[in-house]
């Protein structure tokens, strides 16, 4: 009832992880293979392991938003393309994310993810917010198409024929979708767009300690969790409307419901990603929402949602 595709995936529900929180380690992976998530995704890698940002780098208020610095620890691109991290997809189709510190990295990496067999996406992150003297990629739109290019150019990706995709930064400008859009329209190396990573650079401040929340980039660290859901949606809804329809969006910002789940699928989402409800209630929040978006589609008539997604009524 709820399952989906993604370029030649099967998806046996429409929801899965965000990268990020309870990504990291093959234990973490394992229980999201084992819930009702319909895909497995793992953490944003780097060419080797590394520690990330100082402590504390994250913050989370009860409901609302979620903060963090954490300047992207993970065990290095080799951890996440081995046969345990694919083993403990558990046959799930498994994507790894990719968030080099530069362009030269993530085309090494992206080399290494399409040589190994059971690896079924690539995930390229062009919109962390949190890497000290790295500005968010794909604010910059001649980076975006320079990456782009390179991607584009890839003979390994071309020859695995692997599902490739994007996760982009929000925008909050008419020109900057439209501009965005158009770029990421030139390159038939695309699937799909992941929108969106965090709202980046928000300020959380402790009013007792007279101190920002978290300690890295004197306090700025990347907003997510329901605060961030509405920018999210129209996200979705924009690149929806000016991506080719040969490309895939992938919701992802502030989803904790079945509800939210929907309203994406109207926007056109094909799919979307869980963060920051993955990390506060864990992966059983997967169980949770898949069962209450059919219990919308139950009370509203659908069997599929095909029948619903991106049919976003007018006023
Ligand atoms: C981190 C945060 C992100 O939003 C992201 O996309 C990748 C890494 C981090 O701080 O670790």
């Amino acid at each position: 009832m709820i399952a989906t595709t993604l370029g030649p995936l099967k998806l046996d529900t429409c929801i899965y992880n965000a990268s990020g929180p309870r990504t990291g380690s093959t234990d973490a992976l394992a229980k999201i293979s084992a819930s009702s998530a319909g895909a497995v995704l793992a953490k944003s890698a780097t060419v080797l392991e590394q520690n990330g940002n100082d402590l504390p780098r994250t913050w989370q208020s009860d409901k609302v938003a979620s903060l963090n610095s954490e300047g992207l620890p993970n065990k290095g691109i080799d951890y996440y393309l081995s046969a345990e991290a694919i083993a403990s997809a558990n046959g799930k189709p498994y994507l790894v994310s990719l968030s080099g510190h530069n362009l030269a990295d993530n085309l090494a990496m992206l080399t290494k993810a399409c040589k190994v067999d059971g690896i079924h996406g690539i995930e390229l992150n062009l919109a962390c917010p949190n890497v000290i003297g790295h500005p968010i990629i794909a604010y910059d739109f001649d980076q975006l198409r320079d990456v782009l290019t390179a991607v584009q150019a890839h003979e390994g990706l071309k020859a695995s024929k692997k599902l490739f995709g994007i996760k982009m930064p929000p925008y909050f400008d008419g020109p900057h979708f439209e501009k965005s859009a158009q770029i990421i329209n030139d390159f038939d190396c695309v699937h799909f767009v992941a929108s969106i990573n965090t709202i980046g650079n928000a300020l959380v401040i402790d009013s007792e300690a007279e101190m920002p929340a978290i300690r890295p980039k004197n306090g700025l660290g990347g907003l997510s969790g329901p605060a961030v859901k509405y920018t999210a949606l129209a996200n979705v809804k924009k690149m929806r409307e000016l991506l080719h329809p040969r490309i895939a969006v992938v919701g992802v910002g502030g989803i904790e419901s079945g509800e939210d789940v929907f309203n994406m699928l109207l926007c056109g989402a094909q799919a979307v990603q869980i963060g920051t409800c993955h990390w506060i209630e864990g992966p059983k929040c997967f169980d949770r929402i898949a069962v209450e978006l059919q219990e919308i589609m139950q009370r509203k008539g659908y069997t599929s949602i095909e029948q619903f997604r991106g049919k976003l009524q007018n006023w």
